[in-house]
């Protein structure tokens, strides 16, 4: 079987195909698998229970610093842990996606979750395995010298399709307006924000998944990662 050896880095708004993408990519390629948004959405969790005010950067920063943040980066089994508690579903209620952007946006919280998500890749690249990793800043900022990197788009109506089927298939009732709003004022926050804004690196591909399936996107991923010759 190929093998990924190396980082792929994977960046793009939400509703892209992305982390579905990126997990069958991994458990295709046997790599491990970084989910950096669930971080985000762990240490955001951990200021709405302590009851701080996500909008209070000082606040956030406080809780964020003695909550340990950990994700699991088995491709299969993608479980994000908050002081070694599994809150894999607690992070991906309405009230996390609303209260995400303004705790992400929070240069500190950043700088602590950009350094374990380094960590995280450098231990994977040491035992000479291959890593897909997620996010919005990994070409930029996480792993500016990732041998591939990729950052994928899609119409935001195609996205707040997506979401709905992802909410509904996974218990919760949304509508497709709802789900919209969502999508659009997460872009516009995460690519407005002073730190790290979403945006494609220089010399990120660009690829636009509104016409393709999940199995089209993971099949060119893996067709670029071997034009990169990244593929054992
Ligand atoms: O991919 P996601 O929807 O789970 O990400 C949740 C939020 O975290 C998203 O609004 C943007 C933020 N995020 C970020 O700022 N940087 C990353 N590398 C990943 C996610």
């Amino acid at each position: 079987a190929r093998a990924l050896c190396g980082v792929v880095a994977l960046d793009g708004p939400s509703g892209t195909g992305k982390t579905t993408a990126a997990r069958r990519l991994a458990t295709e390629l046997g790599a491990g698998y970084l989910d950096t948004g669930a971080m985000y959405r762990v240490a955001t969790l951990a200021v709405l229970r302590a009851g701080a005010d996500p909008g209070d950067p000082a606040a956030v920063v406080t809780v964020v610093r003695r909550t340990r943040i950990d994700v699991a980066t088995d491709p299969d089994t993608p479980r994000a842990l908050l002081d070694g508690t599994d809150v894999s579903a607690e992070i991906r209620t309405e009230e996390v996606n609303r209260a995400v952007s303004p705790v992400s946006a929070v240069p500190a919280v950043r700088e602590l979750l950009v350094a374990e998500q380094r960590r995280v890749i450098h231990e994977t690249l040491d035992t000479g395995g291959g890593i897909v990793v997620d996010g919005r800043d990994i070409g930029t900022v996480v792993a500016p010298d990732a041998p591939l990197k990729v950052f994928l788009t899609a119409s935001a109506d195609v996205r707040a399709r997506r979401r709905t089927a992802q909410d509904s298939a996974e218990g919760r009732a949304s509508t497709f307006e709802e789900a919209k709003a969502s999508v659009q004022r997460r872009d516009h926050l995460d690519s407005t924000r002073a730190t790290s804004p979403l945006r494609a690196a220089d010399d990120a591909v660009l690829l636009d998944t509104s016409d393709l399936t999940i199995d089209e996107v993971t099949a060119k991923l893996a067709e670029l990662a071997d034009g990169r010759g990244l593929l054992g």
